[in-house]
């Protein structure tokens, strides 16, 4: 059995080396020719995921038809704001195999568009005349962990006419926990978000402020995160599933965490944010997750306040310490008011 992994990332390069446990042959894509001839030549992805060694049957290709052509699954695992184009790519590259899935692993919404990947998908194969049934594989998934084969878990939510129980079986593995949800848009909407709310307990840590405010910055998060999702038709028990508190917990706590680690730097104030990112290879998806997140609160009538916050120290220049001061400040209220 053959897939493809588009991207040749961290994330990318971690799931290759857990399918190919599975699976007899991964082929990885990407445009990054250095990291593609890496992987050919010595079975490593230095700037990635450095320390780790692929398994023989993982090849890396930079012709999209190649990787594409005999694949039965294709999964895709770049940033989210690259998704359209790529997809675009696949859509009208022949040698995209007829009916087989094709699974995103990005976390974010298209900026433009409030677009959640599994939509994004679905137009650019549909646009072409592709029926391939389309889900998301989400979760606390840190792929220096899963590297390491420490014990994780996702979840698998698709297109409802598909049987995703099959898939479930293809991908899970000894440390590979899959579960699946019908809740498609809670599962992408929690998995964005959360990124906007790693931002804000990383600005909090970069102030110096301790566990009590992490505490409540992560709480007060879900209910925003429920409110929202909610409000766009998703379940509340998604956000209290993998996806929303599982991932959130994960990332706003962790060391390996690109977004909690932002926000920190922010916090420490040694440079602009934007400047920040530039120097970084790899993509801090909550950069562009708060500007999504803001404008859906806006589409839906939503108060979200710690969004709000975030979005004016990373965009309206103000000070981090007087966002928090603001969000502390705030009317008191009940803490069972949904509404804010
Ligand atoms: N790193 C993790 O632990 C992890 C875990 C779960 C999910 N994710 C999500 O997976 C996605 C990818 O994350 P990552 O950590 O692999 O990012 P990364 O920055 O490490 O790698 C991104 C990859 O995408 C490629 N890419 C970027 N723009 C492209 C384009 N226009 N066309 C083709 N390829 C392009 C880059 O060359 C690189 O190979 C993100 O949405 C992230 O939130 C990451």
């Amino acid at each position: 059995m053959k897939t493809c992994i588009l991207g040749t990332g961290s994330w990318g390069s971690a799931y290759a080396r857990h399918l190919a446990h599975k699976w007899d042959d991964v082929v990885m894509w990407g445009v990054d020719d250095t990291a593609v001839a890496h992987i050919n030549s010595t079975g490593t992805n230095p700037d990635y995921l450095p320390d780790f060694r692929m398994p023989p049957n993982v090849g890396a290709t930079l012709d999209l038809k190649v990787a594409l052509q005999g694949s039965e699954a294709v999964f895709v695992v770049v940033p989210s704001q690259a998704v359209r184009g790529v997809m675009a790519k696949v859509a009208s590259t022949p040698g995209l195999p007829k009916g087989v899935p094709v699974v995103n692993l990005a976390k974010g919404l298209e900026i433009d568009t409030l677009k959640r990947m599994s939509e994004v998908m679905a137009e650019e194969l549909k646009q072409n005349g592709h029926e391939n049934p389309v889900a998301v594989l989400l979760g606390p998934s840190h792929a220096e962990e899963v590297a390491l084969e420490m014990p994780t878990a996702l979840v698998l939510a698709g297109d409802p006419a598909f049987d995703w129980e099959e898939w479930q079986r293809l991908i899970t593995g000894p440390y590979f926990r899959v579960y699946t949800n019908d809740d498609v848009l809670g599962v992408e909407i929690s998995s964005g978000f959360k990124n906007v709310i790693a931002v804000a307990v990383g600005i909090c840590d970069g102030l110096g402020m301790g566990d009590n405010t992490r505490g409540t910055v992560l709480t007060r998060g879900m209910a925003e995160l429920a409110r929202i999702t909610v409000a766009m038709g998703g379940r509340q028990e998604t956000c209290f599933g993998l996806a929303g508190i599982g991932d959130m917990i994960t990332t706003a706590i962790s060391r390996h965490s690109r977004n909690r680690n932002f926000g920190e730097a922010v916090a420490l104030g040694r440079e602009d944010p934007s400047k920040i990112l530039e120097g970084s290879k790899q993509v801090v998806e909550g950069f562009y997750m708060a500007q999504a997140a803001l404008k859906l609160g806006e589409k839906f009538g939503i108060e979200l306040p710690i969004v709000k916050a975030v979005h004016e120290v990373l965009f309206e220049e103000k000070p981090p310490h007087k966002a928090i001061r603001d969000l502390m400040a705030r009317v008191p209220r009940s803490e069972a008011d949904a509404e804010r």
